[in-house]
Order: C-alpha cells, then sequence, then structure tokens
C-alpha cells in the first residue's frame, strides 16, 4: 500500500523553453513555493557560485550559460515534485534532449511578444516523438505582447498540437489586469510591482457577476465574457485525457517575473501532471507498479569538484523500490553493482538516501562504469527504449598533439563521450576519431577537459561534414558495397554501428536516391 502512495504521489517534469523565455524565472517561483529556496534570486547565484568552482565550469559561467542538467526535488501540497533542469543554450540541446527521457510531463514556457521560436519547436518534436504530455506557459504578459488568439493560432500550426487554454489574459502590457481562471473559474487580479496575495483571487462562477465590472471595468469584462464564450465554444470542456495522451496541451497566462498566474499553474499542474508511468523496454513494457526494482541513467556529469575524477550518474527509478547498498544487475555489463551513497536532490542539499521510488532520480557515485541509456535491475536483461542519439551538426577530426599521452587520449575521450557530450565516430576499416557535437562550445569543453582531467593535448581539424545519419539495409552486401565505395564518409559510432557522413543535403538526398535499400535514420536510439 506505501508503495503505490509513494507513486501516486509524485510529478516528475521539466519545464523547457527557447532560451529568454523565462524557465529560469519560472523554476525559481515554483522552488519558493514549494520551500526549496528562501529568495528570489538564488537560482541563479547559486548556478554561478556551483560553476565557479573549476575553469571549466567558468567557461559556462563567463558565458551566462547553464550547462549542467540538475535536479530539484521538493514538496509541495503533499505531493513530491522532481523538476529536472535543462540547458537553455542550443549547443547543449542534446542534454536537454535526453533529459526529457526521464521525465513523465514538460511545462514549455513561450514569450508572448516572440511567441514559437526555433529551440521551443525542437523540444516539441522530441516530446511529440515520445507523446510527452506538455502544458504550455505563455509568460511575460505585463508586456505588450502579440494578441492571445493570435499566439494560440500560432502554437497550434507551429507546434502541431492542440491547446486548450485553462487560463485567459485580460489585457496585456500596460493595461494588463489579471487573468481569468477558466478551470478553477476564478479571477487572478494583477497588481503591478506588487505580489499577489490570497485577496486578489476571487471565485466568479459567473462572467456576468456584477462583480467582474467592477473589479475589471465594463469594457474588459465584456470582452473577457465575449473571449471566454469563444473559448468554451471552440474548445469545449476539458477532458485531461488527451493531454496525458500528448494530443492536446492545457494553456496558462501569466508573467513569471511579477510571480502572477505561477501558483495556478502549480496548482493544477499537480492536479492533472501524470504519475510517474509504464515504460518499454526491449523485452516488456516494465509496470511502475512491480515489485522488482529497474531504472535507466539519462545524465552523466562530471564532478564538480576538479580533485575528485569521479562522474555523477543520474538514474531515473522506473519500478520497485531503489535501495542503498543492494546489488543490481548492471545489464550492459553483465556484472552486479552496489552503491553505498546514493543521493536524492532535494531542496539544494544533496542527501544520502536509503530508498527512492519510481519517478525519482538518484545520483549514483561513478567511476567510468556507466554510460547514458544503461538500465539496472534486479536481474532481468533489457534495455529501457527511445533514448535517442541525434544527429550531430559539427564534426572534427581529433588530432593528437602529444604522442606519448595516447592512451590517456583514448580512455578521456571514450569516457567524456558516455557522459554525452559529444559523439565519437572512428573512421570505418581505420583510425581516424571524429567528433560530432551539436554546438562549437562542446569542442572547448572537451578539449578543456582532456587536458585537464587526463593530461592530454588535442587540436581540433574541422571537417567539411553538416549530418550523421545511421544507416542499416535488409540486404547485408548492398550495405557492404555503399561502405566500400564511400569509404571516406562512412564512419563507425562507439557502438560499432555504421553512420555515413553527409557534406551538404545534396550530397545526402543523392546518395539516398541512389540507394534506396539503404535506410538513413536521423537519430539513432541508444536501445531499440
Ligand atoms: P531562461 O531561463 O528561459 O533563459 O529565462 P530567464 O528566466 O533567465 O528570463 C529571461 C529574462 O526574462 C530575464 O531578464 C527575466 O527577468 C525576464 N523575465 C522572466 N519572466 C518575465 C516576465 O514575466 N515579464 C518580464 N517583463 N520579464 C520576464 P534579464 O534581464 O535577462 O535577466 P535578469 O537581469 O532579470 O535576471
Amino acid at each position: 500500500m506505501k508503495f503505490d502512495t509513494e507513486i501516486q504521489k509524485r510529478r516528475t517534469f521539466a519545464i523547457i523553453s527557447h532560451p529568454d523565455a523565462g524557465k529560469t524565472t519560472l523554476t525559481e517561483k515554483f522552488l519558493l513555493f514549494g520551500g526549496a529556496i528562501q529568495t528570489a534570486g538564488a537560482v541563479k547565484s547559486n548556478k554561478i557560485k556551483k560553476h565557479a568552482t573549476s575553469d571549466f565550469m567558468e567557461i559556462e559561467r563567463q558565458r551566462g550559460i547553464s550547462v549542467a542538467t540538475s535536479v530539484m526535488s521538493f514538496e509541495y501540497r503533499g505531493v513530491l515534485i522532481n523538476l529536472l533542469d535543462t540547458p537553455g543554450h542550443k549547443d547543449f540541446a542534446e542534454d536537454t534532449y535526453r533529459t526529457l527521457t526521464a521525465v513523465d510531463s514538460v511545462i514549455l514556457v513561450v514569450d508572448s511578444v516572440k511567441g514559437v521560436e526555433e529551440q521551443t519547436r525542437k523540444l516539441m518534436e522530441v516530446c511529440r516523438m515520445r507523446d510527452t504530455p506538455v502544458i504550455v506557459f505563455i509568460n511575460k504578459l505585463d508586456r505588450d505582447g502579440k494578441p492571445p488568439f493570435d499566439l494560440l493560432d500560432e502554437i497550434e500550426k507551429e507546434l502541431r498540437i492542440h491547446l486548450h487554454p485553462l487560463s485567459w489574459p485580460i489585457n496585456m502590457g500596460k493595461d494588463f489586469k489579471g487573468v481569468y481562471n477558466l478551470y478553477r473559474k476564478s479571477l487572478l487580479i494583477f497588481h503591478p510591482n506588487q505580489k499577489a496575495t490570497e485577496d486578489d483571487i476571487v471565485p466568479i462562477e459567473d462572467l456576468e457577476d456584477p462583480r467582474l465590472a467592477s473589479l475589471v471595468g465594463e469594457k474588459d469584462a465584456a470582452q473577457l465574457a465575449e473571449d471566454a464564450e469563444l473559448i468554451d465554444g471552440v474548445y469545449g470542456h476539458f477532458d485531461p485525457d488527451p493531454y496525458l495522451d500528448g494530443r492536446t496541451a492545457p494553456v496558462f497566462f501569466g508573467s513569471a517575473i511579477n510571480n502572477f498566474g505561477v501558483k495556478e499553474l502549480l496548482d493544477t499542474f499537480i492536479e492533472i501532471a501524470p504519475r510517474p508511468r509504464s515504460r518499454e523496454t526491449t523485452l516488456r513494457d516494465i509496470d511502475v507498479q512491480e515489485d522488482k526494482f529497474s531504472g535507466f541513467i539519462f545524465k552523466i556529469h562530471a564532478n564538480l569538484d576538479p580533485k575528485h575524477r569521479d562522474r555523477i550518474a543520474f538514474l531515473r527509478v522506473c519500478s520497485g523500490r531503489f535501495e542503498r547498498n543492494k546489488f543490481y544487475h548492471h545489464v550492459r555489463l553483465d556484472k552486479d553493482v552496489r552503491f553505498s551513497n546514493p543521493y536524492s536532490f532535494l531542496a539544494r542539499e544533496k542527501d544520502v538516501i536509503q530508498e527512492a521510488f519510481p519517478g525519482d532520480v538518484v545520483g549514483l557515485f561513478d567511476t567510468g562504469n556507466f554510460k547514458i541509456g544503461d538500465t539496472l535491475t534486479e536481474g532481468e536483461d533489457f534495455f529501457f527504449t527511445g533514448i535517442p542519439s541525434f544527429s550531430p551538426e559539427i564534426f572534427k577530426e581529433v588530432v593528437n598533439k602529444d604522442p606519448m599521452k595516447t592512451k590517456q587520449l583514448e580512455k578521456g575521450l571514450n569516457q567524456l563521450t558516455d557522459e554525452g557530450v559529444a559523439q565519437l565516430f572512428t573512421q570505418h576499416n581505420g583510425n581516424r576519431k571524429i567528433i560530432g557535437c551539436v554546438g562549437e562550445l562542446q569542442f572547448e569543453v572537451i578539449q578543456y577537459r582532456l587536458l585537464q582531467e587526463y593530461g592530454a593535448s588535442v587540436q581540433f581539424n574541422a571537417l567539411p561534414f553538416y549530418k550523421a545519419c545511421w544507416i542499416t539495409s535488409e540486404d547485408q552486401r548492398k550495405l557492404e558495397d555503399f561502405t566500400r565505395f564511400k569509404t571516406s564518409n562512412v564512419v563507425n559510432d562507439k557502438d560499432g554501428h555504421l553512420v555515413y557522413l553527409a557534406q551538404s543535403e545534396w550530397y545526402l538526398n543523392t546518395e539516398m536516391n541512389n540507394n534506396p535499400d539503404i535506410t538513413f535514420h536521423f537519430t539513432s536510439e541508444i536501445h531499440k
């Protein structure tokens, strides 16, 4: 019984957005409500303090971006919330995509002035691949943004998802008066530069209620009634099922910086957001209620303390109860491992834990045993599916500047790419090592860390490729012929899979047309 209560109590999710839409600000307000931080500004200052502990992190600090995907757990109204932070910078998008495999739902923040932006589109694609339930928070209502119906249209078209507004703004910018909560039928009144209090929430069942006009004025009351009628006509009654299936996204409006509309979002979130659910594996579906523990590694992070070389592997618990000091089966390595100091991320303290439940994220000290996608079980052999490896966009050859350190370089490259910082390819039938990344910044990080952590000095030579495609074919001979004719374009990934590196879209299309028996994949699922 207790086990089921623990599962029902958990909500594991991420807040995602294009940089600057307000993800950090919204995260911070959530943490304030959850009592995990006491003052506004703590998230950012914590970010900086943490990063200043090593020079590598200094790169991030100077550029003002957050690279680490961290986890913040807190309780709010009896619900245990695991909020997974994701880097906003596009060079680290792959990290974000992987984190999305470990969550049960997301809140997508859209800037009301800018509307849908490039990263918003990409992130949504990843959510769609996994049918992840999405709630949209339209932020910065205190600024003159796009009209709300236009925003809904734009989001529906560009992100290819149905929306269902659960709150509705009364004006924007300097005329912003508040939002009407269509779901709870209450009005939240906005006072510029003032924190919203309980007194600002006025229950108004009927929009013809004269109290509405006395609070927001005749004209705006009439407009709200008209908008609400239209919304009701178009969207009807809110049904959580299409949201839980990832087909419809409820929408809230607000202003994160003013902590406005945030509590309404959080309250509704804990009510409707999915509990931890069953997951697919290479063997069978794993029911979250199963007694036996299982989980997977979705993120590996270098230790922030340069004096310690160990890393932290982030484990998402998928079924059963995870226990400290108990032996678990590491499926890929086929060996039993146990953890004496697993920790949770409650508040900002890292606490050693005795047990964890489905939905939880546990930090495990790792000395090089893990790579992304690794599965731990109580003995069964399977892998969780759907952890994608995306096609890198920038490719560089690794040139070893110090032949005495060849071994260290090999080790460093292997370990850093296990962390998912970048992808490592090796020339097919050769030794050339090629690194593929989604952003330039990662090459700096890799070069720096190889030197600092492994003593290996490298230089990178740019290569003229723009995309990596995993190639497969039913006809083994066709695949062999292709690799023979295209030796300079074919490499192997770390697991030995064949990958074609294309110079341009034109080359790629030509090869695809000329080789109909070969399938070109743009993501490689780590385990199928
Ligand atoms: P991100 O994590 O998505 O990148 O965004 P972040 O929260 O850092 O917010 C980006 C900028 O937008 C910040 O301003 C933040 O204060 C501002 N912002 C967030 N929510 C709102 C809102 O509701 N209304 C308005 N008007 N602005 C908002 P900044 O100047 O870049 O940083 P800071 O100096 O305020 O920290």
